[in-house]
């Protein structure tokens, strides 16, 4: 940890979390709860709760759960202690110097070194366009009609011919060899030292915070490659950055536009349109696709109108969809790029085509349509069952019958034979799921095994669950069960935590959540069991046998462990006499 324990949860106390996540999700009062969409799956009813007693959240749906620490490293994508940091200063908590472990610190160094370093190389190649032997780079740049303030705002520079003096700079403002190699500005080999870049327009890269992160740049004519890109570092992951992001999160627009290229972003920026983010030199990923996510829940995909162009856009649209974006596709024809439309037709133009950008399901229709010749009738035939096939995608009906309707409408075929033919195909194929096979004897026996040991772990999860829940069921189980009968080490772990905070009256879920903040798994399961609500349904005699018979279900397991792993007859004997003093036992809620 960087922090202290006491101040990670004063940091924790003094930002009520309905209050937190109130800034980011609309949040609606139900009983003792809050509830509203969840930030983190995509969703039509709100699954999403918030619990002030508890200061935790968690999502019925997704399994999302934690505290307000955790909230804000899942939204913002915060490391743990930048989380804290922004929660400190949000409630005005000054925090300590940091205490790092030593590990900890040289990391910490060397990232923020790392990030230093590209400051500085990006300012270097900034000054060196605007002087006389950068020239040539400034003058590319006006070719391909870019203003000095556009240039100004991206930071866009030049590297010198020369190969290696920013590597000299760099050295003489102390950095040493090895941390400039992993810049990944510099080759350090034995023949000699070199600057990765040289003789290229540069496209510095920031992440979301304006921290230049990587570095793209471009041969001034032509060459191979195209545009050089810095590789991956500790601080650049490119799965992970968009370029323009920076200033696209910032814009007002609902939607954001990717494209493909620097230079695309930047010509629509100039145009206007400051809501365009590009991946750069790699395929879109998911996690491009939930860093957009946070800022907006629309997508226009304005990849290059060329057949590499349509596969891309084709790839990233279900990528999208599984994070809760909806997309639409625009067309660039007669032209390649966003870049190439606006200097030729200008931002009107490109606005025009942003209102005629076209869902990508029928996005998706048209292109398969170039598949079949559809004069011949058989061809026609296979391309109707293509087109079923794929509105069978929607698993809701009405949302089905809507796109079916468009591809109607689009393509000319008749409505009603359209949705026959989709129930039909439909039905066929849920037909033929495959049944459940029931298996060998071994696999039965095994199974039988894991769904015992799945009971033993449930009935624990239940009674810390409803220990949590309703505190004055303590008294209750006094002298039956304690912390030790959970056997499950996890559970065991938390009912510790959970008795012990109990018996200073002072029960805190979100505290001890924190406690198992650096294991993904561990805390995800803590979260659902600190969330997890009893089944108000039951009347009470049901809740009083549920409650019992769960009590002695886990005394009764932790005895049947005890006795397998008795050291002595004595023990035994006495694990022997509290197994049979339980039959009598009973166990009351009220
Ligand atoms: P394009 O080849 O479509 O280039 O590559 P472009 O964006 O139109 O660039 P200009 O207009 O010719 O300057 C699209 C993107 O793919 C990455 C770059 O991010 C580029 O912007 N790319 C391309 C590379 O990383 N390396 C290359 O060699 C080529
Ligand atoms: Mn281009």
């Amino acid at each position: 940890m960087y922090y202290p324990e006491e101040i990670i949860e004063e940091v924790r106390m003094r930002n009520d979390i309905v209050d937190v996540i109130s800034g980011y999700v609309k949040l609606q009062k139900k009983g003792s709860n809050y509830f509203g969409l969840c930030p983190f799956h995509n969703e039509k009813s709100p699954s999403f709760s918030v619990s002030p007693q508890k200061q935790m959240y968690y999502c019925f749906g997704c399994g999302a759960g934690g505290n307000v620490i955790t909230f804000a490293m899942e939204y913002e994508n915060y490391t743990f202690s930048e989380a804290v940091k922004m929660l400190a200063d949000r409630a005005g908590i000054k925090l300590p110097e940091v205490e790092y472990s030593k590990e900890e610190r040289a990391k910490a160094d060397k990232r923020s070194t790392l990030l230093e370093i590209n400051k500085l190389a990006a300012n270097y190649f900034y000054y060196q366009l605007h002087q006389p032997q950068g020239k040539i780079g400034y003058d590319y740049f006006k070719r391909r009609a870019l203003s000095d303030d556009i240039i100004r705002r991206f930071g866009l520079g030049f590297a010198n011919k020369t190969s290696s003096d920013l590597y000299h700079y760099l050295r003489s403002k102390g950095y040493q060899d090895d941390i400039l190699r992993d810049s990944g500005l510099v080759t350090i080999e034995e023949r000699g030292t070199y600057d990765k870049f040289w003789n290229r327009v540069m496209f510095p890269i920031m992440d979301v915070n304006n921290r230049v992160i990587g570095f793209g740049g471009r041969v001034m004519g032509d060459g191979e490659p195209k545009y050089l890109n810095s590789p991956e570092t500790m601080v650049f992951d490119k799965s992970r950055s968009l370029y323009g992001l920076n200033y696209a999160r910032t814009s007002r627009e609902k939607y954001m536009l990717a494209c493909e290229g620097y230079m695309d972003v930047i010509a629509m920026h100039q145009a206007g349109f400051t809501n365009a983010v590009a991946s750069l030199g790699t395929a879109f990923t998911t996690q491009h696709a939930m860093l957009l996510k946070r800022y907006t829940d629309q997508v226009i995909l304005t990849y290059d109108s060329d057949g590499a162009g349509v596969k891309a856009a084709l790839r990233a649209i279900p990528i999208l969809k599984e994070v809760g974006i909806s997309t639409k596709v625009l067309n660039l024809k007669p032209y390649k790029d966003p870049d190439e439309f606006i200097k030729n037709l200008g931002a009107d133009a490109f606005r025009e085509r942003i209102s005629q950008a076209k869902n990508s399901f029928l996005f998706e229709i048209n292109v398969l349509k170039r598949d079949f010749a559809l004069d011949d009738p058989e061809q026609k035939t296979k391309f109707y069952n293509a087109v079923a096939r794929k509105l069978l995608e929607f698993s809701e009906a009405l949302e089905r019958d809507n796109y079916t309707q468009a591809v109607a409408r689009e393509h000319y075929i008749p409505y009603e034979d359209l949705r026959r033919l989709v129930n039909r195909l439909g039905s066929q194929l849920s037909g033929m799921q495959p049944k459940p096979s029931s298996g060998s004897y071994e696999k039965r026996e095994k199974k039988k095994k894991t769904e015992k040991e799945d009971g033993i772990r449930q009935s624990q999860r239940l009674l810390l669950t409803w220990l949590i829940e309703r505190p004055q069921l303590f008294e209750k189980i006094e002298g039956i069960v304690g912390p030790d009968d959970f056997i499950e080490p996890l559970y065991h772990q938390v009912a510790k935590m959970v008795f012990e905070d109990h018996a200073q009256g002072n029960l805190n879920p979100a505290r001890i959540l924190n406690h198992f903040i650096n294991d993904e798994e561990q805390y995800k399961e803590v979260a659902a069991l600190f969330n997890a609500s009893l089944k108000e349904s039951l009347n009470n005699e049901e809740q009083q046998k549920a409650f019992s018979e769960t009590v002695l279900r886990v005394r009764k397991n932790s005895l049947d462990y005890a006795s397998r792993n008795a050291a002595d007859i004595a023990e035994l004997q006495k694990i022997i006499r509290e197994q049979a003093a339980l039959k009598t036992l009973h166990v009351t809620i009220d």
